[in-house]
């Protein structure tokens, strides 16, 4: 490949993922303020605490919903293959910079692949729980109970996800947000975290 730019997400796959991650913000920090009286004083950011607990389930309905876009795109091409799984057994070596014996990723590489997953049930399951808390006069007691439980369980694994994606996309993987935000990274940059990618997509 002789062009020294290629494309990585198209302008949809791009509109999908800022709306959900802004979507994601919006319902992590009310949610937060919603959780604990000592995070309260973030509800003043988004309105004040009537404001928040009125739009929280909105930001977490649009959230999954902008989810589901990039689900449906994504998901045929998140299905983990031979390779993720050497790549898996071998990821605290990439986590010390050491590339021997991993083999090269694809569009996405197996730690990306299982935030995906991750994400993709996490954010089924607050939805579920969701609604339960949404409408509490519609469940019974010990569905209640349990949407309450696992609600802040689920937002805890996402959170905790979502800041490991954080660091990943914007300081342990320099060129990724160019990515995200251009839609297109280098060809050095596709051939040296995404080799096979690289290669179907011309690359030499
Ligand atoms: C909070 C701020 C966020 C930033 C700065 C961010 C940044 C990025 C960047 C730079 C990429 C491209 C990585 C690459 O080219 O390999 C990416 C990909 C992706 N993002 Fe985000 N993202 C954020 C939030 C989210 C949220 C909330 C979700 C969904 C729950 C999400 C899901 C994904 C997925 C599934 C991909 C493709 C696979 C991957 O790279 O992990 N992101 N993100």
């Amino acid at each position: 490949m002789t062009t020294k730019s290629i494309e990585r997400f198209s302008f949809a796959e791009r509109a999908s993922h800022w709306t959900s991650a802004l979507c994601f913000l919006y319902a992590a920090f009310t949610g937060l303020a919603l959780w604990s009286p000592r995070l309260f004083w973030l509800s003043g950011v988004f309105g004040g605490g009537e404001t928040v607990r009125a739009w929280h389930p909105w930001g977490g309905l649009f959230f999954f919903l902008a989810l589901g876009v990039m689900f449906r795109r994504w998901a045929r091409q998140m299905q983990l293959d031979e390779d993720d799984q050497v790549w898996l057994a071998k990821s605290h070596l990439y986590a010390q910079h050491i590339e021997a014996g991993i083999p090269e990723s694809g569009r996405f590489n197996a730690g990306q692949k299982m935030m995906f997953w991750l994400q993709s049930a996490s954010a089924f399951f607050l939805l579920l729980s969701g609604v339960v808390i949404w409408f509490p006069e519609f469940a019974p007691r010990p569905l209640r109970l349990g949407a309450i439980l696992l609600h802040p369980v689920c937002a805890a694994v996402s959170m905790g996800g979502i800041m490991v994606h954080f660091y990943m996309s914007t300081m342990a993987v320099p060129g990724s947000m160019g990515a995200m935000v251009r839609g297109t990274v280098s060809a050095g940059w596709a051939r040296s975290h995404h080799g096979k990618w690289f290669r179907e997509m011309g690359g030499r």
